[in-house]
């Protein structure tokens, strides 16, 4: 854990291990603030899952953002989409998905990592109490639909996704709650959590799992 937290600190990756009965992936995680050119290069060739976003739902909401389902079940002819879940069963933490208006297609590495630098950028704004500001800023600057999808991260006593155990760590580490995460993927499968634990010691990352997460802000009392 304490690796963890220092890699985070000096903008290196962190794998993250939901939980056997959930959806049992490793997530790769960096902090936003952090994000290179280099790292949205290594997400899609070392991890190859699906490049997110994550900030709080408190933050998102400070910017008027919806979940995905939230929007979906507003339009009666969808409806049905929203009111069903995979199997493990919680609501998926989606919300819209964003080009910075700086990006040339978005999805271009460059692209990824400036849009996910801007979101960050507006979450800091926020952290701050800037709130006028970070509206401003976000409605200013971001076209959606786009490439980088936001995730809006629960209480860890209401969900144990990815998304939450990464923004929690990001703030055991000291840090503001602005995270990239991708799920760590191989041939038509995830990557098994002993294959990531291999890769893990071969690389140098720390690998920690979500319950040794969710313990340590227990024992500290700093849920979201
Ligand atoms: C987005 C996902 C992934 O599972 C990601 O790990 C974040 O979500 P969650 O909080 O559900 O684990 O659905 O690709
Ligand atoms: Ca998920
Ligand atoms: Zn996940």
């Amino acid at each position: 854990m304490d690796e963890a937290l220092e890699a985070l600190r000096r903008g290196l990756p962190v794998l993250v291990h939901d939980d056997e009965a959930r959806e049992n992936e490793v997530d790769y995680v960096i902090h936003a603030s952090r994000v290179t050119v280099d790292h949205i290069y290594e997400m899609r060739m070392l991890a190859g899952g699906l490049i997110c976003y994550a900030m709080p739902l408190q933050a998102g909401r400070l910017l008027g953002l919806r979940y995905g389902y939230e929007i979906i079940a507003s339009i009666p002819e969808l409806a049905p989409l929203a009111s069903r879940t995979l199997g493990y069963g919680d609501q998926p933490a989606f919300s819209i998905w964003v080009n910075s208006v700086r990006a040339r297609t978005g999805i271009r590495d460059r692209d990824r990592a400036t849009t996910i630098r801007e979101l960050d950028r507006v979450l800091s704004m926020i952290v701050d109490g800037r709130v006028g500001e970070a509206r401003r800023y976000f409605l200013e600057n971001f076209v959606a639909p786009g490439h980088v999808p936001i995730l809006l991260g629960r209480r860890l006593r209401e969900r144990r996704g990815h998304t939450e155990l990464s923004l929690h760590l990001a703030m055991l580490a000291g840090m503001t709650p602005s995270v990239v995460v991708v799920e760590m993927l191989s041939k038509g499968d995830v990557l098994s959590v002993e294959e990531a634990g291999r890769l893990a010691r071969e690389k140098g990352i720390p690998l920690v799992e979500g319950s040794e997460i969710i313990d340590l802000v227990e024992r500290l009392g700093e849920d979201l």
